[in-house]
C-alpha cells in the first residue's frame, strides 16, 4: 500500500511541469489576444493599414503557434500519462506478486513438515518455524534466544557441537547427521539434519537447519537389526545357520552361523567350491552327487556329512535346503546347516558306553554259567584223556592194533576240537568286539551259544528242544551280538522256569523264515509268565523282578536287534510260561533270485 502510494505521489511530480507549460502557452494567448485588443484600441478605428495588418498577422501567427504548441504539449502529457500508469499499474502487480510470495515463503517456511533452525555462532536459536517447534512441543518463542542443544539429549551434545564445527569451519557446504532430539515432554525424536553455515552481510556466520523426522523410520530399522540379532542369537545357540543359494548364477548367502559352522571368515560372496573343499574328503564324492542331483532335477535335499578344519579337528554337520522358484523362474535353494557334532559325539558316547554295558553283562552272564562251561570244556577234556590210554593200550600189544589206535587218536582230535571251540567261544564272548556286521546263519550262532548252555540245562533237569529251519537264508550281523541276544534270552527262560516244580520244564529255541525278507528267532519256556502289567516294562533298563538281577539283559537285546534292523518282543504263552522273539532282515544280497 505504502509503495503505491509512493508511486502515484512521483507520478503527480513527474507530470507537473507538462501542466504549467500547457498552463503558461494558454496563458500566453491569452496575453497575445490581450495585446491584439490594446493594439486595436491605441491604433484606434482606422489604423494605418501596414503597420496594423502586420501587427494583427502576428498576434494571429502567435496564437495559431501557441494553439499547436498546447495540443502538442497536451497530447504529449496524455501519452507521458498512459505510459507513467502503466508503469505505476506494473510497479503495483510486481509489489502485489511480492507479497504474495513473500506470504507463500512464509507459509512454506511456518507450516513445511520439516523444522527449520537458523542458530548464530554460538548456537543461540535465532529462529525457528513454527512446525518445528510444535513438533518438540515447545511454541516459537520457547525456543527462538535458547540454545540449541537444549533440544538434545545430554550425551548428544558433543555430537551437536562437533557437527556445527564442522559446518562453521567449511562454510557454505551442507553436511547432514541423524540425532535424537528431545521434545518438552521429554520423548525422544530422531531426525534427520541437513545443515549448512552461511555468512552474513554484516560478517556473523549463521547455521541454517532443515530436520526431517525419522523416528519410524529408525524405529523400524531398530526393530529390524532386534529380530536379526535374535535369529542370530537363536542360530549361535541352536548352532543352526541358514544359507541361500540361487543355482543359476551359483550365488550363496550366508548366514553368520553358517560362516562360523564352516569356519570361514565373513565374506561378501561364498563359492559352492568352498563348501566342497571344507567337506571331509571322505564324504566328499558322496556330498558332491548330492549337491550335483538337487541342483539338476530342483528338489529338496537332506544330507550329513562331516567337514575337515584347518586344524585337523572333523565337525559333523546336517544340511537340509528346500527348493523355491525365484522371480526369474530360477531354482533356489533355501536351507539351514546344524553342526551336530556335538550330538554325534553323544551318540558315539553312549554307543560306547552301551558297548561296554553289554560286554559287562556277557562277562557276567558267562560268569554264572562258569561251572557249566567248566563242564562243557571238562567233559572231551575226560574223553581226550580215556582215548589216549585206549591208543596207547591198542599199540602197546604184542601186535599193535593200529586200526584201533588210530580211531581213538581220530577222538582225541575231535574231542580236542570241541574243547577248543567251547573256549573259543567263551573267549570271544569275554572279548571286546568292535561292531562287525557279516553274513551269517542264524542256525549256527544259536548252536554255538548252546554249546555252553548244554550243561546248564542239563544240571537243572531241564529240556532244550531246538526246531532251526534247514535251509535258512543269512543275515547281515555281529556274531557276538547277536550270541548275547540268544544267550540272554535263554539263561531268563532258566531263570523262570527254577521255581517251576510241578511240570516237566523245557525250552525250546526255533528258527523260521518268516516271509522273504525276514527271519525269526523264538525262544520259549514253560516258567512263571510275566505279569501282563509288566509288559510293557520288561525292556526297560533296570527293570528286574530277580534279587541279584541287573535288568540290563533284555534293554541291551533291544538295541543290538534294533541295531540289526529287526524287532524284539515278548508274549505269554497259551499254556504257562513265556516267548520271546526276535526278527531280523535277510541280507540283501540272498534275496536276489
Ligand atoms: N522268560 C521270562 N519269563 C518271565 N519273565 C521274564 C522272562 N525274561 C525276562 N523276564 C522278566 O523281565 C525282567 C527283565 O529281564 P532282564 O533280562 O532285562 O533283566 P534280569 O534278567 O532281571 O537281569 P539281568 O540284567 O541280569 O539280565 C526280569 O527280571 C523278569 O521279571
Ligand atoms: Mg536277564
Amino acid at each position: 500500500m505504502a509503495e503505491w502510494m509512493v508511486s502515484a505521489a512521483m507520478r503527480n511530480q513527474t507530470l507537473k511541469p507538462w501542466r504549467s507549460a500547457e498552463e503558461s502557452l494558454l496563458g500566453g494567448m491569452a496575453l497575445a489576444l490581450l495585446a491584439v485588443a490594446c493594439i486595436w484600441l491605441v491604433l484606434g478605428p482606422a489604423p494605418a493599414v501596414a503597420g496594423y495588418l502586420i501587427a494583427v498577422v502576428l498576434l494571429v501567427a502567435l496564437l495559431l503557434a501557441s494553439l499547436i504548441m498546447m495540443h502538442l504539449a497536451g497530447s504529449t502529457r496524455r501519452q507521458m500519462e498512459a505510459a507513467l500508469e502503466g508503469r505505476a499499474r506494473a510497479e503495483q502487480r510486481a509489489i502485489e506478486a511480492l507479497h504474495e510470495s513473500e506470504a507463500q515463503r512464509k507459509e512454506v517456511f511456518e507450516h513445511n513438515p520439516v523444522m527449520y533452525f537458523m542458530v548464530d555462532a554460538d548456537g543461540t536459536v535465532l529462529s525457528v518455524n513454527t512446525f518445528g517447534a510444535a513438533q518438540l512441543g515447545y511454541l516459537v518463542s520457547e525456543l527462538r534466544g535458547q540454545s540449541v542443544l537444549k533440544v538434545f539429549f545430554e550425551e548428544d551434545r558433543d555430537l551437536v557441537r562437533k557437527s556445527f564445527d564442522v559446518c562453521l569451519t567449511d562454510i557454505g557446504q551442507t553436511h547432514s547427521w541423524e540425532i535424537r532430539k528431545v521434545r518438552k515432554d521429554g520423548s525422544a525424536l530422531w531426525v534427520r539434519e541437513n545443515a549448512k553455515a552461511v555468512r552474513r552481510l554484516d560478517d556473523r556466520s549463521i547455521v541454517l537447519i532443515a530436520c526431517e523426522d525419522i523416528t519410524e523410520r529408525k524405529e523400524a530399522e531398530n526393530a529390524l537389526r532386534q529380530s536379526g540379532n535374535y535369529l542370530a542369537e537363536a542360530q549361535r545357540l541352536s548352532h543352526t545357520g541358514s544359507f541361500g543359494w540361487r543355482v543359476a548364477t551359483g550365488e550363496i548367502i550366508w548366514s553368520e552361523e553358517t560362516f562360523r559352522i564352516f569356519g570361514y571368515d565373513k565374506a561378501p560372496s561364498v563359492t559352492l567350491d568352498m563348501v566342497v573343499q571344507r567337506i571331509h574328503p571322505d564324504d566328499r564324492a558322496h556330498a558332491q552327487q548330492t549337491i550335483d542331483q538337487a541342483s539338476g532335477d530342483g528338489r529338496d535335499f537332506d544330507h550329513e556329512y562331516r567337514l575337515l578344519m584347518p586344524d585337523g579337528s572333523v565337525k559333523y554337520v546336517h544340511a537340509t535346503a528346500h527348493a523355491v522358484t525365484d522371480a526369474s523362474g530360477g531354482v533356489e535353494f533355501v536351507g539351514a546347516v546344524t553342526d551336530v557334532t556335538a550330538r554325534k559325539r553323544a551318540e558315539e558316547k553312549l554307543h560306547e558306553a552301551q558297548a561296554e554295558l553289554a560286554h559287562v553283562t556277557r562277562v557276567t552272564a558267562l560268569g554264572e554259567l562258569a561251572a557249566s562251561i567248566a563242564h562243557e570244556v571238562n567233559q572231551p577234556l575226560a574223553a581226550v584223556v580215556a582215548n589216549a590210554a585206549a591208543s596207547l593200550r591198542w599199540l602197546d600189544r604184542e601186535t599193535p592194533n593200529l586200526k584201533e589206535a588210530r580211531s581213538a587218536l581220530e577222538a582225541i582230535v575231535n574231542d580236542g576240537n570241541r574243547a577248543g571251540e567251547v573256549i573259543q567261544h567263551v573267549r570271544a564272548l569275554v572279548n571286546k568286539t568292535a561292531d562287525r556286521k557279516v553274513p551269517l546263519n542264524v542256525n549256527d550262532v544259536v548252536n554255538e551259544v548252546i554249546t555252553l548252555l548244554h550243561h546248564e540245562l542239563f544240571s537243572r533237569g531241564m529240556s532244550l528242544r531246538m526246531e532251526l529251519a534247514p535251509a535258512l537264508g543269512l543275515v547281515l550281523g555281529d556274531r557276538i551280538q547277536l550270541q548275547q541276544v540268544i544267550l540272554n534270552l535263554v539263561i531268563n527262560g532258566i531263570d523262570a522256569m527254577q521255581p517251576v516244580t510241578e511240570r516237566p520244564r523245557g525250552l525250546v529255541i526255533r528258527t523260521l523264515q518268516e516271509e522273504v525278507h525276514h527271519m525269526l528267532v523264538t525262544v520259549s519256556d514253560c516258567g512263571v509268565g510275566f505279569a501282563a502289567e509288566n509288559a510293557d516294562r520288561l525292556f526297560d533298563p533296570f527293570f528286574t523282578t530277580k534279587s541279584g538281577g541287573m535288568g540290563m539283559g533284555l534293554s541291551i537285546c533291544r538295541s543290538i536287534v534294533e541295531s540289526h534292523g529287526g524287532r524284539l518282543s515278548a508274549s505269554s504263552n497259551v499254556g504257562p510260561g513265556a516267548t520271546f522273539q526276535f526278527s531280523l532282515p535277510m541280507h540283501q544280497e540272498d534275496n536276489t533270485p
